[in-house]
């Protein structure tokens, strides 16, 4: 397989994604974990099992020392970049956003691991927060009921292709669990927060409203989700942002 600069779509520091023919190929850095590569393509087999609309996972290889997945090409836009060339319309993709969600939410995620124990181990893991507001989140966690609804982990504009027949595909399954709903629209709050947080606003209350699910719900997973993105904070202000989110759980 050849890849060329030109057929890049996103570069990231641990994958580049390409486009070749009917493809899109995410090739990983070498030290990337194998095992990663092989349970994102593992996830998004499961996910086309439920029935959602994905772009479906052809293969996993190696090209070059680097493990690779591959995956169909849909064509489309994705909701951000509509979102961006149509601003006078924010909200009507935000309404398509929540309705896709509820969708997504829709579906039972048998085989795929509980969004409970996956946060536990994130947090047990992490070495920015102290020992003491880790227990806290973990005694906050251990308060939640366990449910069994496909949440994406990272459902955000970027995440989803418009197609040009008015249809969708889900993209990036690398998070997804089996899990609470509210769980899921709590990332998707905290991203669109860091972002715009008048948009997270009305996410918010359009999410609440359209599922039938009391604000606070929400809110009471955004310390651990927030616990769970500090890792991968890509500004000293997006650290503080969810430093003050994650401290929220030390009053409550
Ligand atoms: N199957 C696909 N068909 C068409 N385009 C795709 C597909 N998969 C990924 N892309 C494009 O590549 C971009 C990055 O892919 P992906 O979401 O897997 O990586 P990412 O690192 O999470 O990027 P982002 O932060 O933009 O979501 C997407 O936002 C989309 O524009
Ligand atoms: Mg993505």
């Amino acid at each position: 397989m050849e890849f060329n600069e030109k057929d890049i779509i996103v570069k990231r520091s641990y994958k580049t994604v390409y486009k070749v023919g009917d493809e899109i190929i995410k090739v990983f850095s070498e030290d990337h974990p194998k095992t990663g590569v092989f349970n994102e393509a593992l996830i998004t087999a499961y996910v086309e099992s439920y029935g959602v609309p994905v772009s479906k996972v052809n293969y996993v290889n190696s090209f070059d020392g680097k493990w690779a997945i591959s995956l169909e090409y849909v064509a489309g836009d994705t909701m951000e970049q509509r979102m961006r060339q149509d601003p006078a319309h924010v909200d009507d993709y935000l309404e398509k956003l929540v309705d896709i969600q509820i969708h997504v939410n829709s579906f039972r995620a048998d085989g795929l691991r509980n969004t409970v124990d996956k946060r536990f181990e994130e947090i047990a893991a992490l070495k920015e927060i102290d020992p003491s507001t880790r227990y806290e989140l973990q005694q906050r966690l251990h308060g939640m009921r366990r449910h069994t609804k496909l949440c994406h982990g990272d459902f955000v504009p970027s995440n989803i292709i418009l197609t040009e027949d008015g249809g969708y595909k889900v993209i990036d399954w690398a998070h997804a669990t089996q899990g609470n709903a509210g769980a899921d629209a709590a990332l998707t709050c905290l991203k669109f927060t860091l972002q715009d947080p008048d948009l997270a606003e009305r996410y918010l209350k359009l999410y609440s409203r359209k599922s039938d699910t009391a604000i606070q719900y929400v809110q009471r997973w955004m310390p651990i989700v927030a616990a769970g993105q500090l890792a991968k904070a890509e500004s000293e202000a997006e650290r503080a942002l969810l430093s003050r989110w994650i401290s929220v759980a030390e009053y409550q």
